[in-house]
């Protein structure tokens, strides 16, 4: 994990100027500089006390989204001077918790429990949950009355006031069993210029908007995440300069929705604007984002990413389901029939585009036929690879009153039947791509042999070729020599 330099040195700027003898300012993120600056202190003590250093432990679970907010707690983490570790023998414990389907929510139970003995050997250890998860008030009450080992609970708003939330449990109730609980249903609030880390020195994931407004009808999203809102364009293209000068080559725009991304801003500006506007980002090589709904792909997106030549030839285009009927039922916006329209187009203006998907199994009253319609444009997608779910009931969804739910041996057999051709297909498609040259950035010395390093094509595919570590971080020709299951094996052309 790395701090931008340059964040760095304005952080450090901004703690210098607050004065812990003052009342704690009112405004963000003042606030929590002041917050940051009095833990700082504490942390320090706390480590002569014990002679070593403080550790915490970030556990992230589901989508980009999470992964990038783990990243800003642990910047929040690291400039309080806790070290990361990847132990749950720990000082302070968090989960940054998913609940798009019911078994992201039993993980995080069994974890809870299993944390009970660890607390009793440390007792000094803060366990804190946060994340979509944490925005339902069943679960919150759950955990009150069950899990009461927990410290501090906070939502998907709330994320930059981790420094105060623990500075509430460290000096305001240290001994007692009170839980710190603060979750916002308010949503109006971006809070900028807080510390940030990332996990690679050379690319990382980038915030362009926050929330979702489309109220699929299986999705807790938008009651979890809350109303789509969309960071002003030059907080964000500061944010990538800045990286791009500490070493960032490559960035990953991340929204519920990017391509409705602008339309709330005061002065609206279109996604493809934005990539545009990205795209003259000197030293930046590579662009990549998602999700993308396939309702708002304008076709001035299709073009710009015809033209450009720093975003990836990349695409995940959530389907959901192949089945006109069902995707209304849904609340998609679009039949099967523009979504293949739509394939046409982009295929189009990107030949050779990498296409991925997230499907769903066992809908609400999906039959045979409609299974069928999803085969069907699986056949004639030829997607690069999907994720394929089993549709899970959320309460307080439309679909979860929905009659007719699938018997649970036929979503079993349709989840079995669709996951094998979308593998097959999926491995046909890496066999055609061997013998191709491709630009790989390489990202780490392979996990099992140690003389491979590993990287990814701008088609995002993986790619492992023996190499030395220096190459990390860098852009290498290689030869995609053999192909297994979804990643190559290559070799070093120049
Ligand atoms: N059940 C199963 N899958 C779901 N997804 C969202 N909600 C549900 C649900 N209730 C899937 C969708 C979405 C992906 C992130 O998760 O396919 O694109
Ligand atoms: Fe959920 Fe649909 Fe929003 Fe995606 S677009 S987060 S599936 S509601």
């Amino acid at each position: 994990m790395r701090q931008d330099v340059m964040n760095r040195q304005a952080i450090e700027e901004r703690l210098a100027q607050i004065d812990l003898t003052l009342p704690p300012p009112e405004n963000e993120p003042d606030r929590q500089y002041y917050f940051m600056k009095k833990l700082r202190g504490w942390v320090s003590e706390k480590k002569k006390e014990l002679g070593r250093p403080l550790y915490a432990n970030i556990t992230t679970f589901g989508c980009q989204m999470n992964a990038r907010d783990s990243e800003k707690i642990a910047g929040i983490m690291q400039m309080l001077g806790y070290e990361e570790t990847d132990s749950e023998k720990a000082d302070f414990i968090l989960y940054n918790t998913c609940t798009v389907r019911e078994n992201a929510n039993l993980k995080v139970y069994g974890r809870l429990g299993q944390l009970k003995s660890a607390k009793q050997e440390n007792p000094g250890m803060v366990i804190a949950l946060c994340g979509c998860m944490m925005q339902e008030k069943q679960v919150v009450e759950k955990i009150k009355k069950s899990y009461r080992n927990v410290d501090i609970i906070f939502g998907t708003h709330n994320i930059f006031k981790l420094a105060e939330l623990l500075s509430r449990k460290i000096f305001d109730s240290p001994q007692d069993s009170e839980m710190v609980i603060d979750i916002w249903e308010g949503t109006a609030e971006i809070v900028e210029e807080l510390p940030n880390e990332r996990k690679y020195p050379f690319k990382s994931g980038v915030n362009i908007m926050f929330g979702c407004n489309n109220f699929c009808s299986y999705c807790i999203v938008p009651y979890v995440r809350g109303r789509e809102r969309s960071r002003e364009p030059e907080d964000i293209l500061a944010e990538i300069s800045c990286m791009v000068k500490d070493g960032v080559k490559e960035v990953m725009l991340l929204g519920q929705n990017v391509n409705s991304y602008g339309k709330t801003l005061e002065k609206p500006v279109s996604f493809a604007e934005l990539l545009r506007r990205t795209e003259q980002i000197e030293g930046l090589e590579r662009i990549r984002f998602m999700t993308s709904h396939p309702k708002d792909l304008s076709d001035e997106l299709i073009e710009v990413m015809g033209n450009s030549k720093k975003i990836c030839r990349q695409l995940h285009l959530p389907l959901q389901s192949g089945s006109s009927r069902l995707l209304k039922i849904m609340n998609r916006h679009y039949s099967k029939e523009d979504y293949l329209l739509l394939v046409e187009k982009i295929r189009r203006a990107v030949p050779d585009i990498s296409l991925t998907t997230d499907i769903i199994v066992g809908f609400p009253g999906e039959t045979e036929e409609d299974f069928a319609e999803t085969m069907d444009v699986v056949e004639r997608v030829r997607y690069d690879s999907a994720f394929t779910f089993i549709y899970s009931k959320r309460t307080g969804t439309p679909a979860a009153s929905m009659e007719e739910q699938v018997p649970e041996d036929i979503v079993k057999e349709r989840f079995d039947r669709l996951l094998a051709r979308i593998q097959d297909i999926s491995a046909e498609k890496t066999a055609e791509a061997v013998g191709s040259v491709c630009e790989v950035l390489v990202e780490e010395v392979n996990k099992r042999e140690a003389s491979l390093v590993t990287g990814r094509t701008d088609k995002n595919q993986i790619v492992h070729f023996p190499g030395s570590p220096d190459l990390i971080g860098t852009f290498v020709k290689v030869r995609l020599v053999s192909a297994k299951g979804f990643y190559f094996i290559g070799e070093q052309t120049e």
